[in-house]
């Protein structure tokens, strides 16, 4: 059986979010739209939910944090909540997995939400205020920061869907909200180099591998372009210098037929009906090469409640990393979507993306027996084909 070996020192870990896990953020935007109740409770089991990450091999973990819990009014800090996350990473310390702490992930307190959020660029002195107490807190606890998380995803499922909060339909608002996120992420990322040189500072940003549906028709090809420079390169572009590291959260291939139409082929999809394509993570890397940059998968997972699908889903998309990595790119950590069954956004607590499966009657958690075939790649550091 050949064995194709990963870099040394690579990250293997997993993902979630702190709305998507934790429970009673009622002081989240979200909660008006979207409750998640108590969610995976994570709040009150992430001792627990740390020890499976270690029983699973994984060696590093990206969570985010709920800025509504900590400033639930405008401008008065919760020390018992800062307390809570400094908790959470000296577990992590303390179990040696890498911390990496995402700062915005899709919500958002709702003082800042009836503020006008990121349509207005005033605005980003609360979040920046926010973000420099954070760094402050915790900069010796925390291995990597990612800024922002899929910013073109929130703007659009926000201001142009209406599907996510604030549920708005404006194409003004929409490149308003990108605008301030790419200036917000300036910002910070200078604030923060500055208070530590060495500090390591990314995004998670989803791009997706795009095609022609007829690769012989100019039309298709242009559609493509067009396509990937808007949704794979825009944002980077804007912020490419302040940059330490690129973080991919891949989930999509889509086949476009001029102008905008998308015809997949759909062999093979997941419970929320997603095409599984793993050699779209290749492709992507490959594009992602000419940044220069390290980096990190910082998302890719299926939704797969009867576990049909996971393992192969795994070794596929690591064995085209693991290709990408050959032909020289970059690639340094790979982080499953998601350690837990969890909230699901708009679709609630339907789609499971978990390694490890949530009973949300019990709160008992459950690995799927993909769970330790991801634990078995961890632990080797290599993908046995
Ligand atoms: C998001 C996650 C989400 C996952 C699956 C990503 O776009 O960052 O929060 O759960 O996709 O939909």
């Amino acid at each position: 059986m050949p064995v194709l070996k990963f870099p040394e020192n690579f990250l293997w870990g997993t993902a979630t979010s702190a709305y998507q896990i934790e429970g009673g953020n009622v002081y989240s935007d979200w909660e008006d739209y979207y409750p998640a109740g108590i969610a995976c409770d994570h709040y009150h089991k992430y001792q627990e939910d740390f020890d499976w990450i270690v029983k699973l091999n994984q060696n590093a973990y990206r969570f985010s944090i709920e800025w509504a819990r900590i400033e639930k009014e405008q401008g008065k800090f919760d020390q018992k909540e800062i307390e809570h996350y400094r908790k959470i990473l000296l577990s992590l310390k303390k179990r040696n997995i890498k911390a990496m702490l995402t700062l915005f992930h899709f919500t958002l307190p709702k003082w800042f939400q009836e503020k006008g959020g990121f349509t207005k660029q005033e605005n980003i002195f609360y979040f920046k205020r926010f973000a420099n107490r954070i760094f402050d807190e915790y900069k010796n606890l925390v291995d990597f920061w990612v800024i922002i998380n899929e910013p073109q995803v929130y703007a659009a499922q926000g201001y142009l869907l209406r599907i996510w909060p604030p549920k708005k339909r404006n194409p003004i608002l929409y490149l308003k909200v990108l605008r301030n996120l790419i200036l917000a992420h300036k910002i910070i990322y200078k604030g923060f180099h500055q208070k530590q040189s060495q500090v390591r500072i990314g995004i998670a940003k989803n791009n997706q591998f795009f095609e022609p549906y007829n690769p012989r028709s100019n039309f298709d090809k242009l559609a493509v372009k067009i396509a990937s420079r808007w949704q794979n390169h825009y944002f980077l572009n804007k912020i490419k210098k302040h940059l330490d590291f690129i973080g991919l959260n891949y989930y999509f291939h889509n086949k476009i037929k001029f102008p905008f139409f998308i015809k997949n082929d759909n062999k093979i999809v997941s419970d929320v009906g997603w095409e599984v394509y793993p050699k779209g993570i290749y492709f992507t890397l490959k594009d992602l090469k000419q940044y220069n940059l390290p980096i990190y998968i910082t998302e890719n997972g299926v939704a797969d409640k009867d576990d049909r699908l996971r393992e192969k889903f795994i070794k596929d998309h690591l064995y085209w990393i693991w290709k990408a990595i050959q032909e020289k790119v970059d690639v340094r950590g790979y982080f499953y979507w998601s350690l837990l069954d969890n909230f699901e956004w708009e679709k609630g607590f339907k789609p499971r993306f978990g390694l490890i499966e949530v009973d949300y009657k019990t709160l008992e958690r459950k690995p799927r027996k993909s769970a330790f075939y991801y634990a078995q790649i961890c632990k080797t550091n290599h993908l046995a084909t």
